[in-house]
């Protein structure tokens, strides 16, 4: 790390802080519902109000805001491009699956329009090209490819070699008829009017368990319950898996760094690049004469490597390459990549009746998320489109393909599960970790994680994961620890900060 580096900008995202925050009540008293919808993220608030708005009771349980966890730190592009994707389900899923998966992304992106249309929310929803793109010239094949696949699936999609970029491009696949937005004013927006239909809210609500049956039952953390025939889990990774879903998915995180550009010098469209780390541009309006850069990338599994130093690294990419001014925003994201490529949407396990899962968006959780509310609706409502097959979780998964990435992540999280190769965050004693800094720290048999605040206190956790006891790492950037096997994140005070996990990491005695 460079010695004295300082991260640019205020730690927050963009979303969050131009938006109103709401609060909604906690649940205190057992309740019942038609549907139960656990998460208030995209997929959870999009699900429970086009599910209010086809005339079901609902209740959304949040376990701590609604639109704040990924959704509020996301880059909010609303499309159905999504990388180099087509060439690949063309070959794994076959022209017609491909096709699929582009009507049901690209009917996502007209949903969102349509509704912010119809309900009038001022969310800054931009239609604006979405472009993948590469510099190394000997790819251009791959892009070609690429574009003729995404044409063929029925996207409006061209190979191009220019762009409106201020560098050059070797190649490009380019996608019309896409959009940006800003994601906590669509969906507050969608929360308010869910309320006005009847729907529930209740935040701060961290739900525990599940009771399959007749009705189902959900458990909080207070011991309070609420009953419905369906349940719909949307909580990022499931927090309870009984089709060890989460084994088939692996933790992504990605920094996103914001700058104010001056309009004549803001690129009109969307872009990404899978090079050096990735790299995601677009931009948001700002005032008059300015936009807001929003630059995301450096993607990284949680609890591994220097996050700081992934930050300087970003904002110099973003300085290297646009006139932005001094970066006024930095924040992260995470999602989760299933091994077939494919998010995970539709009945949660082989005998599951009424519970349902939307999980697995990879990175592109806005169009996705509106889409699981769509296929869950009409699944719920006993009109399943042809195409639900596509995302449902029951899929078989033993391809050759999905099945060699689902072995490579199984020996990753068995490495991190044994906790020696965990880098950059270990000390011998706890006498060794500096203020504001974290380090896991071997006691005997135990692993602590421990954390010196700015006064010199330390803070001592079981370092072991409460979901499978994998060993934690600190994120110095964020404050946090995090855990490489499945994303868990925690607090310092040991809160569940993102699951799959529920429960804090106890203090160490
Ligand atoms: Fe699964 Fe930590 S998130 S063991």
């Amino acid at each position: 790390m460079t010695p004295g580096y300082e991260l640019p900008g205020t730690d927050e995202s963009y979303w969050m802080a131009t938006s109103e925050h709401p609060v909604f009540p906690a649940l205190e008293a057992d309740r019942t519902a038609d549907v139960v919808v656990v998460g208030g993220g995209v997929a959870g608030l999009s699900t429970a109000w086009e599910l209010a708005r086809a005339g079901r009771g609902v209740v959304v349980l949040e376990a701590d805001r609604v639109a704040a966890g990924v959704t509020g730190h996301t880059t909010a592009k609303l499309t159905a491009a999504h990388g180099l994707v087509y060439e690949r389900l063309r070959r794994t899923r076959g022209p017609e699956g491909a096709a699929r998966y582009a009507a049901s992304q690209q009917a996502a992106v007209e949903r969102a329009e349509s509704v912010a249309a119809e309900l009038g929310i001022a969310c800054d929803l931009e239609r604006a090209s979405a472009f993948t793109f590469t510099t190394d010239p000997g790819r251009r094949a791959e892009f070609e490819a690429e574009a003729e696949a995404a044409a063929a699936a029925g996207l409006d999609a061209a190979y191009v070699r220019e762009t409106e970029l201020p560098f050059p491009v070797a190649a490009a696949v380019r996608v019309d008829r896409q959009a940006q937005f800003h994601p906590r004013r669509y969906l507050l927006g969608l929360a308010s009017d869910l309320r006005a239909r009847g729907g529930v809210i209740h935040e701060r609500t961290r739900v525990t368990g599940l009771g399959e049956g007749s009705p189902c039952r959900v458990t909080t953390e207070s011991g309070l319950t609420v009953a419905a025939r369906d349940v719909v889990v949307a909580t990022h990774v499931p927090v309870f898996d009984r089709a060890l879903l989460f084994a088939r998915m692996s933790p992504r995180r990605e920094l996103v760094v914001a700058a104010p550009l001056a309009a004549e010098d803001a690129p009109e469209h969307m872009y990404i690049t899978d090079e050096g780390g990735k790299r995601s541009v677009r931009t948001a309006p700002l005032d008059g004469d300015r936009r807001l850069l929003i630059v995301t990338g450096e993607d990284f599994t949680p609890g591994t490597g220097d996050t700081r130093e992934r930050f300087r690294r970003l904002d110099a990419w973003m300085r290297d390459h646009f006139p932005a001014g001094p970066t006024a925003y930095r924040w992260a994201a995470q999602d989760n990549d299933v091994s077939d490529g494919v998010p995970l949407i539709g009945p949660f396990h082989p005998g599951a009746r009424h519970v349902y899962v939307a999980t697995g968006f990879g990175g592109w959780g806005m169009s996705g998320g509106v889409m699981a509310g769509q296929l869950l609706t009409a699944v719920l409502t006993g009109d399943a489109p042809a195409w639900a097959g596509l995302y449902d979780p029951r899929r078989l998964r033993s391809t050759v393909r999905e099945g060699t990435r689902l072995l490579a992540r199984q020996a990753e999280v068995a490495r991190h599960f044994v906790g020696d190769r965990v880098m950059g965050s270990r000390a011998d004693s706890a006498e060794e970790v500096a203020p504001g800094t974290g380090a896991v720290v071997r006691d005997g048999a135990r692993h602590l994680a421990v954390y010196r605040d700015a006064e010199g206190r330390t803070h001592s956790l079981s370092a072991r994961c409460t979901h499978l006891g994998c060993l934690v790492a600190f994120n110095q950037a964020e404050t946090s620890w995090e855990c490489p096997c499945h994303g868990s994140r925690f607090g310092v005070d040991g809160r569940v900060l993102q699951g799959p996990a529920v429960r804090p990491l106890p203090p160490a005695e």
